[in-house]
């Protein structure tokens, strides 16, 4: 699938992904019923007003994800999932990183423009047991970010059993803007996770693991098995994240009508961007508005995906909302002349499939720097995705530790909706992306495959930034 906004669905893509994978690639998902009311991550609040200062603890529990039945689960503060923490532009953030669980972990930011040190990659590991304070400023914009462990080699099956939280950050221009900002009430966080139960309804990532990125069959929002989402007659603001360790989603509203695109991965879009749907590939985030004061509701109304599959009905009351208008102007993003004109310094080429992919030619090594790039320097990179004889698959590219833009796809500009800060992207098969991009920190930070199972077999590589 690809993120083209507007641009119809194109077949060949789903054939060519489709018949390059292992069966297990195509399991569909089922429909959700919308048995249960969509469950709202809690927002973690810091106790100290002059700072914010937050414990995240990595830990073991049971969620009671089907009637009376307990299943092993990971959570951050919680059996399953993790809180929202809600940061600042400005703010101080002190975290208490703890680690409970039997393994090692790291405590990864991604999207957040932090030091090398406090980014969470493979390096930092926190043992069993052991805690680890981090202190970074807030520098960016308002975005929708999240957090997930990264352990060399162990973030598939560790994200799989439910290490995944979200990172709201405001800023001045996002309490303006008007937009719907009532938590849980029009302003809906939506994790979306596909998994495998076995027969005793556990999570045995082992016996559901691919190593071209593991597809179950059951979706998860929130955690919510079945969810259904209950809305008033107003615009609501769904915050998506694709947060599943392989699975490609194109969003689409039952009926055909379309929705408004309002952010990108880190910020939001300079104009409000109407859709009829939209891809995520693996850790892309999105903000769509949908106007339920707008929508026939006699039908039902459901969030589904690009096959048709229900994702997330939902129920309109009879009450009306306020009635907000969507701004015109929402951000100042730009791509200078001159970032345009800039030679192309740094080639990643993105190869292979199942254990053998690589970046380069090579797997990831812990010991061995890939690219250096000088702090606050723009650079503009090619990136490409090698087809192979088979034709290739989609490889969500993220990079760590900074916001970028893409210049273009293909030699084309980019989408409308894809105008905007981004830290993942989808690239197809023979796809070529032209990206600028800064690091504002020094350290020591990864470029790698979304498709967790990819990473974990070392389609990764390191950028060193002195
Ligand atoms: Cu979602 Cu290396 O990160
Ligand atoms: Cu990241
Ligand atoms: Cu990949």
């Amino acid at each position: 699938s690809n993120s083209m906004a507007g641009m119809d669905h194109s077949k060949m893509d789903m054939e060519t992904m489709e018949g390059h994978m292992s069966h297990d690639k195509v399991v569909s998902l089922n429909d959700s019923t919308g048995k249960n009311e969509l469950k709202m991550p809690p927002v973690l609040e810091s106790n100290n007003e002059k700072e914010v200062v937050y414990t995240v603890r990595a830990q073991k529990g049971e969620t009671e994800i089907f009637d009376g039945i307990k299943t092993k689960t990971y959570g951050y503060n919680g059996a399953f999932l993790g809180p929202v923490l809600r940061l600042s532009k400005g703010d101080t953030v002190k975290i208490r990183l703890i680690n409970e669980l039997d393994e090692v972990t790291t405590f990864h930011w991604h999207g957040l423009e932090v030091p090398g040190k406090v980014d969470g990659g493979p390096h930092t590991v926190i043992k069993p047991e052991e805690e680890e304070p981090i202190e970074f400023k807030v520098t960016q914009e308002a975005s929708t970010l999240w957090f997930h462990p990264h352990p060399k080699g162990n973030t598939a099956e560790q994200v799989y059993n439910g290490l995944a939280g979200l990172i709201y950050i405001e800023d001045d221009n996002s309490k303006s803007l008007g937009l719907p900002n009532e938590y849980g009430e029009n302003d809906i966080p939506l994790i979306f996770q596909d998994k495998t139960f076995d027969d005793e309804k556990q999570l045995n990532y082992s016996a559901a693991m691919n190593e071209d990125g593991t597809i179950g069959d059951t979706l998860l929002i929130n955690g919510t098995l079945n969810p259904k989402l209950t809305v008033k007659k107003e615009k609501v603001r769904l915050r998506l994240l694709n947060g599943s360790n392989a699975r490609n989603y194109t969003f689409k509203l039952n009926t055909g009508d379309s929705f408004v695109q309002v952010a990108t991965d880190g910020g939001f879009l300079n104009k409000p961007v109407t859709l009829k749907e939209l891809s995520l590939t693996p850790s892309e985030r999105a903000e769509i508005i949908v106007d339920f004061s707008q929508l026939n509701t006699e039908k039902g109304l459901a969030l589904i995906n690009e096959n048709e599959s229900i994702l997330l009905p939902f129920e309109v009351t009879d009450q009306r909302g306020e009635d907000s208008n969507l701004p015109g102007e929402m951000n100042n993003f730009s791509i200078t002349e001159e970032e345009m004109n800039l030679p192309v310094t740094k080639k990643v080429e993105f190869f292979g499939m199942m254990d053998k992919v690589t970046i380069n030619g090579k797997k990831f090594d812990a010991e061995r720097i890939d690219f250096t790039q000088k702090q606050g320097v723009t650079e503009v990179w090619e990136i490409y995705n090698k087809p192979d004889a088979m034709g290739g698959m989609i490889h969500p590219v993220h990079i760590h530790g900074t916001q970028f833009k893409i210049i273009s796809r293909n030699g084309e500009a980019p989408p409308e909706n894809e105008r905007g800060w981004k830290d993942s992207i989808s690239l197809k098969p023979e796809e070529r992306v032209k990206i600028a991009i800064q690091f504002k920190d020094k350290g020591v930070y990864m470029i790698h495959c979304h498709i967790l199972e990819h990473e974990d077999n070392g389609m990764m590589a390191q950028i060193k930034v002195e």
